[in-house]
């Protein structure tokens, strides 16, 4: 277990990147981390690429103005939009995330994999290249799932309209024979019991948190500086959250979805 205690900074367009946070804190229990929520400009999905990258440049202004020696970009959006642009910017490390296509396409039995993932992430260069790059002789058939993330952002997770976009989103895919199903946005994991329900427990539902929690830590342990001290354990670290919109609202749903109660601040107005 590593016993790193910088600060690692998290964004997403909204509340979905604490799906990936979970699973860094599990990673990173010293850590000290700061997510932001883009709540005020959710979704990405339907954003053009530059805005999205506007948006990621300054959050990541900010959050390395707060101390961040490395910075995840929590959403697939953002990463097929701003990656590389704030690898031109930023020289800290960087670690972005996209579908998993390539357990996908390991774990399927049929030969067919549906994505589930916003017009922004399927429309983009980078997840064409990773179908060319890992998809071979399987087959990869897409589903867009606007208003999924408005869901999330409400903390309606189990509600009528949920079940029914997930039956509307969900059938072509399993029509076409798919018997594994990306979760290619990091607000769906919050959906998966209600995914599960409605796709039932022959398919196999992949996501990408996990993942990038490890590359996280693989990256930290290359490139940023360890305790001295092997002896000493530092304190388990403590997170922050901010939002680009009303803190009230996102008090509920961030700890909601953080299953503890949360402080949220608001981002300083040049932010938001
Ligand atoms: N959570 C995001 C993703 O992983 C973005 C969702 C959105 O804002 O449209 O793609």
């Amino acid at each position: 277990m590593t016993s790193f205690s910088g600060t690692i900074a998290v964004f997403d367009s909204g509340v979905g990147g604490l799906s990936v946070l979970q699973h860094i804190r599990a990673e990173l229990p010293t850590a000290r981390l700061i997510y932001v929520a883009d709540s005020a400009h959710v979704p990405y999905g339907d954003k053009s690429p530059v805005y999205i990258e506007a948006r990621s440049l300054l959050l990541s202004r900010f959050l390395i103005e707060q101390g961040a020696e490395a910075i995840v970009i929590a959403c697939n959006t953002a990463t097929a939009a701003a990656a590389g642009g704030l690898r031109r910017h930023y020289s800290l490390p960087i670690i972005g995330m996209e579908p998993a296509v390539k357990p996908a396409v390991a774990a399927t039995k049929t030969g067919v994999v549906g994505v589930l993932a916003t017009i922004g992430t399927l429309e983009s260069a980078r997840f064409a290249a990773l179908l060319e790059k890992y998809a071979g002789n399987v087959k990869i058939v897409t589903q867009g799932c606007p208003r999924l993330v408005e869901i999330v952002e409400r903390g309606d997770l189990l509600g009528a309209e949920a079940r029914q976009l997930i039956e509307r989103y969900t059938a072509p895919l399993l029509a076409s024979g798919a018997d594994t199903l990306i979760l290619g946005c990091t607000h769906y994991p919050f959906l998966a019991p209600l995914i599960r329900e409605v796709v039932g427990a022959e398919i196999t539902l992949v996501d990408t948190g996990l993942a990038v929690a490890r590359e996280l830590k693989r990256r930290i342990d290359l490139e940023l500086p360890q305790p001295t001290d092997l002896d000493a354990m530092p304190p388990l670290g403590d997170e922050r959250f901010y939002t680009s919109s009303e803190p009230t609202q996102a008090v509920r749903i961030m700890s909601k979805l953080w299953a503890t109660g949360v402080t949220v601040e608001q981002l300083p107005v040049v932010y938001r």
